[in-house]
């Protein structure tokens, strides 16, 4: 071979072998580039759902009208069913029923309508084998004034003199014999918070009904027995807490000469004077010293999980507080941690039926955007005291704020009988049992107040009260509408609620929902587009028109969205079905409804 020749085989050779490690370099690259991201293993919490059952209203075991423990471990199966991750039971502890169980008695006891103390045992371990955490509810702010603690503190029983915020009265200059209130505060349920105690001869503070006694935060005494009371039910088997009205645990303390200031009027002229409201409540909720509590608590309930090797024990706040106090639950900036979320509300009170798209838009970046970063979301549609989510909103809406709280990030929130679209029930003046009603309603007006009609029974079937008791009397009326709208009949039909419901549980465990990104926005007045998506990973998505009309979308535009789009699923009146192609443009979406949709990976 000519030297020529040999020069050219060997820049051949070495182009050709330059090539080839050239194209194994970029695919190795690549790869790197294109292949799935370490995804973070998620605590059992972070991306559950969970749902709330009010144990009165559940099922009832015994057949006296009344939920109770054995009616919810028998029926433990239909949260299985429904794809949830835990059950919250709302309060389940001895109580008087005055505020049906968040007026507690004992905090040790299982409420005696409810059952024992082994009919929890069982409830947990049931559940524990089905896989369901359960979290208790926790009313750490008062105690009912038949319990031991108020009798004591009430007797001035040595140790518990300073249980609870008494106050002498005012004196009044116009009449010597006169008692004053201590203060111009009112009471969340209407009325003064203080009430005069005839046996200790001065007013003790209740920011709810007169049967629910403040505790006194300020008595280390209190702080210690309630995180004594927590850990209790940790023992127990609990996997953690909602934390009930937080934002009520201080108020302002009297001055050195035992004097309470005033709080200013609103204003607000649609009010009564003895209607909360109707001051502006700047002493008796939100104060700064809460969060101290509260994050002493998470404290706790930490130290006890590492001590006993055991999976994170969760605490939900309850706070109804604007943006910033909120987002104070979940830590402060000298890095304290409190709650692992506080219940994120704004789908109840700042949105309704009237909201547009933008609205939604609107709220649900409020929530993300002032939450601190690395901290998980939550979403609440409805729970006890608020008015049912399709009787809030629309009964065409079901499915659309269904598939919201499943396709958002983070924890969804489920109260009992939404995933079949329970609407609120009637309850006369002669059948209201809610002390918020009692208090300050009267027969022509008591509607305004009562939260009966989001805790009548669960429609399980459409037998005899509604299959929730075998008694024709209930401690709430069965609501009207339980032929139509039940259980079981959503389970005998291919499209209602509940499949729906449980398909978009089952969609959860989708990357894209679990660790993904979002983008939310107003594609119309009316119609919402959520996408979730996470790189190599299919996109999730939907679209929802929250208006009265019929509104037509493009979607071409939206440069996170490439064709084919596969319907997952669509709300009862949607005309698509599963694994059908949706068009990108014009398309007609009917009022109230979503669709669900499945894309290529961004
Ligand atoms: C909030 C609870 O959800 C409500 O039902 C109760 O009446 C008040 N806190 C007082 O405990």
């Amino acid at each position: 071979m000519s030297w020529k020749k040999i020069v050219l085989s060997s820049v051949l050779t070495a182009v050709v072998v330059g090539v080839v490690v050239g194209v194994v370099v970029w695919a190795v690259m690549r790869e790197e580039e294109v292949a799935p991201p370490e995804l973070r293993k998620l605590d059992w919490w972070e991306h559950t759902v969970i749902y709330q059952i009010y144990p009165r209203s559940f099922k009832d075991y015994d057949g006296n009208g009344i939920g109770d423990l054995k009616g919810i471990t028998q029926n433990l199966e239909h949260l299985v069913d429904a794809g949830v991750g835990a059950l919250w039971m709302s309060p389940i502890f001895q109580s008087p029923m005055i505020d049906f169980g968040y007026d507690i008695s004992d905090f040790y006891a299982i409420h005696d309508e409810y059952g024992t103390m082994e009919d929890f045992v069982e409830l947990v371990k049931k559940a524990k084998e089905l896989g369901l955490k359960v979290i208790l509810d926790y009313v750490p702010n008062h105690a009912s004034t038949y319990s031991d603690y108020f009798i004591n503190s009430e007797n001035r029983k040595q140790g518990y003199e300073d249980y609870f915020v008494w106050a002498d009265y005012k004196v009044d200059p116009q009449n010597a014999s006169a008692r004053l209130v201590p203060s111009n505060w009112i009471s969340q349920f209407g009325g003064s918070v203080w009430e005069w105690s005839e046996k200790r001869q001065q007013f003790y503070l209740h920011q709810f009904a007169i049967e629910q006694a403040d505790f006194n935060f300020r008595n280390q005494a209190v702080k210690d027995e309630m995180v004594k009371i927590m850990l209790y039910w940790i023992e127990k088997g609990a996997d953690g807490f909602r934390v009930d009205a937080i934002p009520h645990l201080f108020e302002t303390a009297p001055d050195e000469n035992g004097n309470y200031p005033d709080e200013p009027l609103s204003g607000n002229m649609f009010l009564r004077p003895d209607q909360a409201g109707y001051t502006t409540q700047i002493h008796v909720r939100d104060l700064i010293e809460l969060y101290d509590v509260v994050y002493d608590w998470r404290t706790a309930v930490d130290e006890w999980a590492k001590q006993n090797g055991s999976e994170t024990k969760v605490l939900l706040a309850e706070a109804y507080a604007n943006i910033s106090m909120t987002m104070l639950y979940y830590g402060d900036e000298k890095g304290r941690v409190g709650a692992h979320f506080p219940f994120n509300f704004d789908f109840i009170t700042a949105l309704s039926a009237k909201s547009s798209a933008r609205d939604f838009a609107y709220v649900i970046r409020h929530w993300l955007t002032y939450m601190p970063q690395g901290r998980v979301a939550n979403w609440v549609f409805g729970n006890h005291d608020q008015s049912r989510m399709p009787s809030r909103f629309r009964d065409d809406m079901v499915d659309g704020l269904n598939s919201l709280n499943m396709l958002l990030p983070g924890v969804a929130i489920t109260y009992q009988g939404e995933e079949i679209g329970m609407r609120d029930g009637f309850v006369s003046w002669e059948d209201t049992k809610d002390v918020a009603a009692l208090n300050q309603g009267n027969a022509s007006n008591y509607l305004e107040f009562s939260r009966d009609p989001c805790r009548t029974p669960y429609h399980w079937n459409n037998s005899t009260s509604a299959g929730f008791s075998t008694n024709v009397t209930t401690w709430l009326p069965v609501a009207e509408d339980y032929k139509e709208i039940n259980l079981q009949a959503q389970k005998d039909v291919s499209v209602s609620h509940f499949k729906i419901y449980q398909s978009l549980t089952k969609l959860r465990k989708e990357v894209a929902l679990s660790h993904g990104e979002y983008d939310v926005q107003a594609l119309t007045q009316n119609t919402l587009l959520l996408v979730r998506y996470l790189r190599t990973y299919d996109t999730y998505g939907l679209v929802f028109n929250v208006g009265t009309v019929a509104d037509t979308i493009n979607l071409s535009g939206i440069t996170l969205l490439s064709e084919p789009l596969t319907v997952y699923t669509a709300s009862v009146q949607s005309s698509r079905s599963p694994g059908n192609e949706l068009p990108m443009e014009n398309l007609t979406l009917q009022p109230g409804e979503v669709i669900v949709f499945k894309a290529p990976p961004t």
